[in-house]
């Protein structure tokens, strides 16, 4: 397949996004950037050598030349742009959360069906080799039973961090660390262990003069009847995270390093020495392959020139604006709150 030209709405994280496709020069021309700061897009393009610059959203929509637009804007704004780029016949990239409510992810995958165009969610953790490997050990039903697993992000974010305003605030950030620091972590679990059943939440706003919580406790329940804990703060002395697995052979623990943890290196803790053998086996040929942005484009790229659908679709992103839909009520409720939410749920339009 030919090479998709790429223009990247917000130099933000989206510097982070252009570095990644200038590590798949093969698969990506990355045409131009768009920032409403003309600092923030200037220093992009001098320093990735991005020939065009834009200084409004509609302007990247009428480039012709422009295949998908990597949107990296504030989450509140999602929902808006996606659309448009899809109307203007684009396919989408877009960094988490791609929409702030069940109700619009469905709209923007009704929008996607009609355009005949691909939406995807970032979820970078996704790749990480560890967390590939305990997938592959799952799906060859060598880990047995799940018991229980715990997620912990715990980081530090104080006064510089909030200096940027939106993120702060309810109206446009959404939701605090449950939506934009641990939905990795959580998207991790719900990738590994499947559909949640029921969940009880509780946030609190304990570390920064914010309307977003920064703390977050739950519980989940899947449909298995396993268990997970997540717990979540944004006034940790330091960042870590943590991922630990429990199942009737293994217990897998990912590393603590904030934010690649789901990279290896993992502890792999066999319960006996037959299941190390069986866990051997299973890794025997596990090829690793990209990680992070870098590994969730590529799979983009080798997607599209099969048909496929992209490696992260709005079904996935779907499954985390649930669970976060039902911890989000159960923390406003202080009731248990079960899965799948229905559109006639008093949440279904969105937590806020
Ligand atoms: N996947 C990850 O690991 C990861 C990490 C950080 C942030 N994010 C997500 O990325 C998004 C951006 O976060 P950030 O921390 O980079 O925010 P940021 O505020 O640092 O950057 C956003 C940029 O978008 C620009 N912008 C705002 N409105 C715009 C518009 N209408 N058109 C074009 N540009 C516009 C701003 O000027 C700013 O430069 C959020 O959704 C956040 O949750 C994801």
């Amino acid at each position: 397949m030919t090479k998709l030209r790429v223009a990247i709405a917000g130099a933000g994280i989206g510097r982070q996004h252009a570095a990644a496709f200038r590590q798949l020069p093969e698969r990506f021309d990355l045409v131009a950037i768009c920032d409403l700061s003309a600092d923030r897009r200037d220093a992009l393009a001098r320093d990735f050598s991005i020939a065009r610059t834009a200084a409004s959203f509609e302007e990247v929509l009428a480039y012709e030349d422009v295949d998908v637009v990597d949107i990296c804007t504030p989450q509140s704004l999602h929902f808006a742009q996606a659309l448009a780029a899809l109307a203007a016949g684009k396919h989408v990239i877009c960094e988490k959360p791609v929409v702030g409510s069940l109700a619009e992810c469905d709209a923007l995958a009704a929008a996607a069906g009609d355009a005949r165009r691909h939406v995807m969610p970032i979820f970078n953790y996704r790749f990480g080799v560890g967390l590939q490997k305990l997938l592959r050990l799952i799906g060859r039903g060598v880990t047995g039973k799940h018991y229980l697993t715990t997620a912990e992000t715990t980081w530090r974010r104080g006064p510089a961090y909030f200096a940027v305003a939106w993120r702060g605030s309810r109206a446009q950030a959404m939701g605090g660390c449950l939506l934009t620091q641990a939905i990795h972590a959580h998207d991790a679990v719900t990738l590994a262990l499947g559909p949640v059943r029921s969940v009880y939440g509780a946030i609190a706003t304990r570390v920064n003069p914010v309307e977003t919580e920064d703390c977050a406790a739950a519980t989940l329940t899947f449909a298995d009847g396993s268990l997970a804990s997540l717990a979540v703060t944004l006034g940790s002395a330091d960042d870590t995270s943590r991922l630990r697995f429990h199942f009737e052979h293994l217990t897998a623990a990912s590393s603590l390093a904030p934010y690649t943890m789901t990279a290896e290196p993992w502890t792999w803790l066999p319960a006996s020495d037959a299941a190390a053998q069986r866990i051997a086996e299973a890794l025997a040929d596990f090829e690793p392959r990209r990680e992070g942005f870098a590994g969730q484009f590529e799979r983009f790229h080798d997607a599209m020139a099969a048909g496929a659908p992209p490696p992260v679709t709005l079904a996935d992103a779907r499954t985390s604006l649930e669970l976060l839909t039902a911890l989000y009520h159960s923390a406003a409720t202080g009731s248990r709150v079960d899965l799948p939410i229905a559109a006639t749920h008093p949440a279904y339009r969105g937590w806020l």
